[in-house]
């Protein structure tokens, strides 16, 4: 019988910058879903990739001094080495820069020209000559160029646009008539009430202003608009308007497309417009996941609070960190994430409840069978409340996993481990080796413990493959009996199971050694921020230049630790007063991240906003973020002292916004 296909997603990636533990969220969680579907004997395709044009990477790359491709390939060898790290299954890796995606871009913005739902425009908007550069109304900074401060003026330029608007009707009736093809609900309420009720607006979907794209084939000074490239991989990974796939007539519709929320709306409301104008089937699920948050904030790399995915899988084990990424946040919301909730979460689900299991049981069995357990059974009454429960769990599993609540499917699993571990108490194995009249009792209670076992760790392989296996070699079952179907069936290993001792599976760790070393900066990329400065610290940050020792020569440091100092080059692109406060301006600055970065700085008594907007200045980039009267500030300008006054250290108008200072 042939398998049941299944189609799975995760966004691509931008390949601006490491991934952090966020992003890993999305993949382990997809791999989750995609090894539970092969499980249950689907023919699952897993897709991933990068996202690889546009104008932020051009930039990036420029700013580092190499070609946009030099520059994304490095980043994406990075972004794969993670997923082989992560033990991220077998899976397709798309880059929207492989020719086989171009060729079939062009081909989709051809079609949809061709079909008149795709036409050439004016688009209208303010522009700044120097920066070559348009804008809206509301990217404006007091009116000025975002960029270089600068007046801009009204223009027009010719542009391709997609009849996004007509779609609006047939979108909320695809709602409608499909309660399931946005989950969770509150999203749909999102994109039903703030951006269609509101009325959709033709979608400017070409630019002129930068060359990282791919061209419009039959007019390529226009490129195509980077979410068309991008939404269209789903598609062109399987072949569609390519001859590298021909997977499309078995994949396609996706059974769901894993996003994160903001990029819901590029999902529920764009891409069914273009598969509607394209004539081609709709996905049939696209499900908006939340946000990991550091101290209540989204991680982001230009805020310096990203933590990095890989230095948790040395420290803690691959399995453990994707343990915790999908037991503890449910999948549809927002989830804080911290070193003291990671640590208890392996500490008590994992060392205590099942690692301590497993140990114990296979413990047991050898020092009372030595090894084997003998054929003779002895069976009670008290062991059928443990059996049921292992019995119905299969059931339990499914419902949740396919409703992509994650963590109850986890927790389901580990309800069973909790009552093993309570079956032991109540049944004494202890206090039965002790009767040799009892040692039927003994081998069944023993069985019962390993049975349990064998079942919990089947419904965890998805999310700790490894670990699994090595749980399921130390009781003795081979992979016969750890099918997905195995799992719905208590009483599937031999009456003379053998098992062996293994390895310890989960260390405990010391919550309060760990989280010394890792507040020592090893755990972040760039360290976390902490929610409040102490005082003296934070005074510390508003002094515009560095400190001085009394002698008046700075202390000797080694290389070493000027390296640990990030200098970046930064234009100011907005300026103005921190209220109630003469010393104190707050900068907005664009450090060449993309993101925009907010540093106040001790300077107001010697510069005047108007001076500052539109200079380009040396920043550290990785100091501790820290609030200054209530206002975040995220780094700090150089300056000399000079006198009692402070003197910025300005850099000269060509070079690039990013470029490290050395
Ligand atoms: N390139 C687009 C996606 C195009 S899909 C056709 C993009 N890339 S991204 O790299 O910025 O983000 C990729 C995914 O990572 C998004 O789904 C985003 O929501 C997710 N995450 C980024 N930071 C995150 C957290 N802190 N937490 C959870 N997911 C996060 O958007």
């Amino acid at each position: 019988m042939s398998q049941k296909p299944y189609y799975i997603t995760t966004p691509i990636y931008y390949p601006s910058d490491k991934l952090h533990i966020g992003h890993s969220y999305c993949t382990v969680a997809t791999d989750v879903m995609a090894r539970y579907k092969r499980l249950q004997g689907y023919d699952v395709m897993f897709l991933t990739g990068t996202d690889e044009h546009g104008q932020k990477i051009e930039q990036k790359a420029a700013a580092a001094g190499v070609t946009p491709k030099e520059y994304v390939d490095k980043v994406v060898a990075g972004i794969q080495d993670l997923w082989k790290l992560m033990n991220i299954s077998e899976h397709r890796f798309i880059r929207t820069t492989d020719d086989y995606h171009e060729e079939s871009v062009k081909k989709i913005f051809k079609k949809l020209y061709d079909k008149g739902e795709i036409y050439k425009g004016t688009y209208k908007g303010k522009y700044c000559t120097p920066c070559e550069s348009f804008w809206t109304e509301t990217q404006l900074v007091d009116g000025k160029c975002p960029d270089c401060g600068r007046e801009v003026i009204d223009a027009e330029e010719e542009a391709y646009f997609f009849r996004l608007s007509k779609y609006g009707d047939r979108l909320l009736k695809l709602y409608e008539e499909n309660p399931g093809f946005l989950e969770p609900k509150s999203r749909v309420n999102e994109m039903v009430n703030n951006f269609i009720k509101p009325g959709l607006e033709d979608l400017c979907v070409s630019r002129t202003s930068f060359t990282w794209g791919v061209p419009v084939d039959f007019d390529p000074k226009h490129i195509v608009y980077v979410w068309v490239d991008a939404l269209s991989n789903y598609i062109t990974a399987l072949g569609y308007g390519n001859e590298k796939y021909h997977d499309f007539e078995k994949y396609w519709p996706a059974d769901v497309h894993f996003v994160g929320k903001e990029i819901v709306r590029f999902h529920s409301i764009i891409w069914p417009a273009m598969l509607m104008a394209l004539d081609l089937p709709l996905p049939k699920k696209v499900y908006g996941h939340g946000w990991l948050l550091l101290d209540g904030g989204k991680m982001s790399k230009s805020k310096g609070n990203v933590v990095d995915p890989a230095i948790l899988c040395q420290r803690y084990s691959v399995d453990a960190v994707r343990y915790f990424l999908l037991r503890e946040f449910p999948f549809g919301s927002d989830g804080n994430f911290s070193n003291e909730a990671l640590i208890t979460r392996i500490n008590t689900d994992l060392a205590n409840d099942l690692g301590n299991l497993v140990s114990r049981t296979v413990s047991m069995a050898i020092k009372y069978f030595g090894e084997k357990l003998p054929v003779e059974r002895e069976a009670d009454p008290m062991d059928d409340e443990l059996i049921a429960m292992a019995n119905a769990l299969k059931a339990k599993v499914e419902e949740q996993m396919d409703a992509f609540q994650f963590q109850n499917a986890i927790a389901e699993t580990m309800k069973l481990v909790s009552r093993t571990n309570k079956y032991i108490d109540e049944t004494a194995p202890w206090v039965l080796c002790k009767d040799p009249s009892k040692t039927a009792r003994l081998a069944t209670v023993l069985y019962n413990m390993l049975e349990s076992i064998r079942i919990a760790s089947i419904f965890l392989t998805p999310v700790m493959p490894d670990a699994c296996a090595k749980i399921q070699k130390q009781i003795g079952a081979d992979a016969a009996l750890c099918s997905w179907e195995s799992g719905a069936s208590f009483g599937q290993l031999p009456l003379d199971v053998k098992v062996e001792k293994g390895e310890t599976l989960f260390p405990r760790i010391d919550m309060a050694k760990e989280l010394e070393a890792l507040g020592g900066g090893a755990q972040t990329q760039e360290k976390a921020p902490k929610t409040e400065k102490p005082a003296k610290e934070a005074k510390k940050q508003q002094e515009p230049a560095s400190k001085e020792t009394p002698e008046g020569v700075a202390s000797l440091i080694t290389i070493d630790d000027f390296a640990k100092v990030s200098f970046r080059v930064a234009q100011v692109i907005e300026c103005t007063r921190v209220e109630k406060s003469d010393k104190l301006l707050k900068l907005q600055l664009d450090d060449g991240s993309g993101e925009p970065r907010q540093v106040v700085s001790g300077i107001a008594a010697w510069y005047t906003p108007e001076e500052l907007v539109g200079k380009k200045v040396i920043i550290v980039a990785n100091l501790k973020p820290a609030k200054l009267r209530g206002v975040m500030s995220q780094g700090m300008l150089l300056a000399a002292d000079v006198g009692e006054a402070a003197k910025v250290v300005f850099v000269s108008d060509d070079v690039p916004n990013g470029a490290k200072v050395r």
